[in-house]
């Protein structure tokens, strides 16, 4: 129990389900950030810590939690399956070794066919609950065997590498939790229900989620899900590291739980190695195995046992899990704080037409925040006459400012504050102001975001 620290409360568990862990929000980098620049271009160079790079996960360890998961079929009847014993036995097996690693576990119940079926959550405490990196594998087998690729494999690599986070004490940006789905076989019935169970307020914290079902198949290949253009190159990055070439994974888009996740608009990506699909010469010439046969030969069979399981794969694959855990939640390359500013000057027609003036955000991950903090410097002898709104990258308008004809001061130089964590970050954002009376004049100054 030496991480009984990290033990939350039995309220505190509720809470880590819905993905309400109130951990405290890390500070962010001092405001005002560096000096403004060029027009349109980020203010200084992107900078961050080298994120810590990730750890070898033992292929000994997560070949031995299949080893267990293997018995546990054995001791009930053969498999893993939803509604039966075995499916049960391998959800206790995993949240023991969760909860001794100081990670708050939660099983989620459910009915699918008549049978309980569970989920099990497991949340890493800390990082920033407003950001949330989910990696998981479906625990549950066919009925038909002991489903040791599919999906034992990406069940004990995901637990090996919750496993390693504890072990390294790690300190994410993100908030990291770890998923074990049910019922998978039936449909994606487990993930599907946890998404619809997560308020939309909670779906919109969750920066990214990894699958990982089969992940060791014994003739495999070396697939990435084409999804989140982000997560995809995170893996591709690892592959090219090692120097193994990967291809898209074709063998069925929306065939496991990352499609829970895809269909409510969660970014996703994950790892595959291929099922009952046949090996091309090409694939084998470049991968090794042999060409001609099924990735999986024992795909959904009884013979899906722990001998049906390449090593390689399974190694590589649990080591490409961690590097994607450790990097992507490492937080955003560009720091809180970032401006970008234009000063090039926008003379604004009397009682004319709407002008813009633009920033090109680049660089950034994900979505702009709550807090967009939109300085606007703009010089005109009667204020009233401007409507001023921020166009987001996709074109939707925020109003910052209607017109007035009793407001007559001078000038608009202020700062607003937008709510824009629908918009994406990068892309071009524009300020646009219309003078709507006739009489007085002016100019957009300059104008700046803050992220
Ligand atoms: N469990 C999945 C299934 O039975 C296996 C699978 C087939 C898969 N094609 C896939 C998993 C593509 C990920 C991607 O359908
Ligand atoms: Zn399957
Ligand atoms: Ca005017």
């Amino acid at each position: 129990m030496s991480h009984s620290a990290h033990r939350r409360t039995a309220a505190a568990t509720a809470l880590a389900l819905a993905g309400l862990l109130t951990a405290a929000v890390p500070a962010t980098a001092a405001p005002g950030g560096p000096p403004a620049s060029a027009p349109g271009s980020p203010a200084s160079a992107a900078t961050s810590p080298a994120a810590l790079a990730a750890p070898d996960i033992p292929l000994a360890n997560v070949k031995a939690h299949l080893s267990e998961l293997q018995s546990i079929a054995g001791a009930n009847g053969g498999n893993r399956a939803h509604g039966r014993p075995g499916y049960k036995a391998s959800i206790d097996y995993v949240k023991a070794k969760l909860d001794a690693a100081g990670f708050t576990t939660t099983v989620q119940q459910f009915t699918s066919s008549g049978a309980t079926g569970y989920n099990l959550i497991a949340d890493w405490p800390g990082g920033d609950p407003n950001q949330v990196l989910m990696a998981g594998a479906h625990l549950d087998s066919v009925s038909s065997g002991p489903g040791m690729n599919d999906n034992g494999s990406g069940s004990a690599g995901v637990l090996e590498t919750a496993l390693a986070v504890s072990r390294a004490q790690l300190q994410p940006a993100k908030h990291l939790r770890f998923a074990w789905w049910g019922a998978e076989e039936l449909g994606l019935v487990g993930s599907r229900y946890y998404v619809n169970n997560l308020p939309s307020a909670e779906r919109s914290k969750i920066s990214g989620y990894l699958n990982f079902d089969m992940i060791g198949s014994p003739n495999p290949g070396y697939f990435v899900y084409d999804d989140d253009p982000a997560i995809e190159q995170t893996f591709k990055d690892f592959y090219a590291g090692l120097g193994v070439p990967t291809e898209i994974e074709t063998e069925g888009d929306g065939r496991s739980d990352h499609a829970s996740f895809k269909n409510v608009g969660i970014a996703v990506g994950g790892l595959f190695t291929g099922a009952s699909r046949t090996k091309s010469s090409a694939q084998a010439q470049k991968w090794g195995g042999t060409a001609g046969q099924a990735f999986d030969r024992c795909y959904h069979s009884s013979c899906d046992t722990t001998s049906n399981i390449n090593d390689t794969a399974l190694d590589r694959n649990s080591d490409a899990i961690a590097h994607a855990v450790w990097t992507l939640s490492a937080g955003s390359t560009v720091p809180p704080g970032e401006v970008y500013e234009t000063t090039g000057d926008v003379a604004i027609p009397d009682n004319g037409a709407a002008v813009t003036s633009s920033v090109t955000v680049s660089g950034r991950t994900g979505n702009a925040p709550a807090t967009l903090k939109v300085g606007v410097d703009i010089k005109h002898t009667w204020r009233g006459d401007l409507v001023v709104d921020l166009l987001a990258p996709d074109g939707t308008a925020y109003r910052l400012k209607n017109s007035s004809g009793s407001d007559s001061a001078d000038n608009v130089i202020t700062t607003y504050t937008v709510n824009a964590s629908a918009e994406a970050a990068n892309g071009t954002w524009k300020l646009r102001v219309q003078d709507v009376a006739a009489q007085d004049t002016g100019y957009i100054d300059s104008w700046r975001l803050t992220f």
